[in-house]
């Protein structure tokens, strides 16, 4: 989709969309020309409208000057207008345009509007993925009829809000390739496949690229993540991919993304209903490609590590039992107690290559635990840190990118509650399982964030467990996976 600025609207494009915020009532902005000012009030005189948010007022005129349509849309009070807002009424237009069954839509960009630009351009940009990539024929082409073509902001400045949709376009793509890999199916976005995006990466904006195989794991002892690769028939894999736009030397930010293929749960086998999504497992590693897909385009001046982890979790004659007790990169032992507590697993392992980086913050990212989806639902992921000023940044950056975050306790009572009777330590309390689930996952990746000497790094866990993927979407979102993590990301780079 093709977003353009410009300095007036052209009356072939069909449809116009006319922002009213209610402060318009005493004084219409000077965009609107006499024929909008005349047709806005005959709306509000016959209280047929009153520029509440997402309120909308249709006319079909014959104008010499106007598009066809003209749809104004409400938008609040002024002063309570904000960048999520902004998005939101982004995501609106894009409906309203297919409503209309136009592809072009163009966009009065009043002044107050103006200062939310690239948030109202993500929001058109993030409504305007496709989820049904996989069909075809007709099906297909009806699909791609509905998606927007173009949308033309008017404003009276249209240089100066260049930059502003530019990032726009580089943040909601970043989105949608998250969305893609969490979306598609595991016969298809397989661990190889993460490795040809990471190369594509590689080759496009010039990371560092390592990647670490199944032979490479296994003389590195990456105990974690090779027993979980245990009952698969592909090999697992590790990538990490490096931006350093940082100074020479700075101690890089690390991020570790959880990267199960599939989740059948292993030998503790998910029941239907809880197995069927298991594809969306990826989000955590997905939301950390997205993130590499922005990070030189945006120009982020900090030295950024993503570290990879990737497997499927599969049943089978070689997949671990319940009982079994590993050793882990990091040298602890750890009874298996729930083969379906996977992906603690394979970031232990992740976090302790991570943290032998030296990283200035590490955080990890992950689809860890049903259980949030029960403390906080699907508009918060859950933060665990040991760091008061990683918590007060990352709290920052998921409010001001829409991309909500909300603290969960990490008590020394549950890292208690992780210890074995028989090994250093067991990856679910099967106790008390029902508990405070997602406080224990966090608290047994907290026995694998010290470096070699045994200092502990700054580190948070993000559960996403319940925001990566929506059935009751947000006005920009759709069905699926929601791209949580990519916003969050980005905002907290470009705050430190
Ligand atoms: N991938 C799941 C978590 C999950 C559940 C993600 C629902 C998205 C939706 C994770 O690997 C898992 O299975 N967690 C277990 C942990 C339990 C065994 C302590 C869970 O939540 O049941
Ligand atoms: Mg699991
Ligand atoms: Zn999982």
């Amino acid at each position: 989709m093709q977003i353009s600025s410009a300095k007036t609207f052209k009356k072939e494009n069909g449809f116009l969309v006319v922002p009213f915020f209610h402060e318009y009532e005493k004084k219409v902005p000077s965009l609107y020309s006499s024929e909008l000012t005349a047709l806005v009030k005959q709306g509000l005189k016959a209280k047929e409208f009153t520029g509440k948010t997402f309120e909308t007022l249709f006319y079909t005129v014959e104008s010499k000057t106007l598009p066809q349509k003209v749809e104004f849309l409400g938008c609040g009070k002024a002063e309570e207008f904000n960048a999520s807002l902004a998005r939101e009424i982004g995501g609106a237009i894009n409906d309203l345009t297919k409503a209309q069954k136009k592809q072009n839509v163009t966009i009065l960009l009043t002044p107050e509007l103006a200062l939310y630009t690239q948030e109202l351009t993500e929001g058109l940009l993030l409504k305007n993925y496709r989820v049904a990539k996989y069909k075809t024929g007709e099906d297909s082409d009806a699909e791609k009829k509905k998606e927007l073509k173009s949308a033309t902001l008017v404003s009276q400045k249209p240089e100066q809000i260049k930059k502003a949709i530019e990032r726009a376009e580089v943040i909601a793509e970043a989105t949608n390739t998250t969305r893609d890999l969490v979306n598609g199916p595991a016969n298809m976005i397989d661990a190889n496949y993460f490795e040809k995006i990471a190369k594509k990466l590689q080759a496009d904006y010039g990371y560092k690229l390592t990647v670490l195989r199944k032979n490479n794991l296994e003389k590195l002892g990456w105990g974690g993540l090779l027993m979980v690769n245990q009952g698969s028939p592909k090999p697992p894999l590790c990538l990490i991919i490096e931006h350093n736009g940082g100074k020479k030397g700075a101690k890089p930010i690390i991020l570790v993304g959880k990267g199960i293929i599939f989740d059948t749960g292993g030998y503790n086998l998910k029941p239907t209903k809880s197995i069927e999504d298991m594809n969306m497992d990826t989000a955590g590693a997905s939301a950390v490609i997205g993130l590499f897909s922005a990070l030189k385009e945006l120009d982020i001046k900090q030295n950024v590590i993503g570290i990879i982890p990737l497997t499927e979790n599969s049943i089978g004659g070689e997949a671990a039992f319940p009982s079994n007790i590993i050793t882990m990169l990091n040298g602890k032992t750890v009874e298996i107690r729930s083969t379906d507590a996977e992906g603690r697993m394979i970031l232990a392992d992740a976090l302790t290559y991570g943290a032998e980086r030296d990283p200035k913050y590490m955080i990890d990212v992950a689809t860890l635990t049903g259980a949030v989806i029960y403390a906080l639902g699907d508009r918060y992921s859950a933060m665990f840190t040991n760091d008061k000023e990683l918590k007060e940044r990352l709290l920052k950056a998921g409010e001001d990118a829409s991309d909500n975050l909300w603290e969960l306790p990490l008590h020394k009572e549950h890292k208690e509650k992780m210890k074995s009777h028989i090994a250093d330590l067991r990856n679910i309390d099967d106790g008390s399982a029902h508990l405070a689930g997602s406080s224990k996952g966090a608290a047994f990746l907290s026995y694998f964030i010290h470096d070699k000497k045994g200092a502990d790094k700054a580190w948070a866990h993000i559960d996403i467990a319940a925001t990566a993927y929506t059935v009751d979407p947000r006005k920009y979102e759709l069905r699926g996976g929601t791209g949580v993590g990519v916003r969050l990301l980005i905002k907290f780079l470009e705050q430190l």
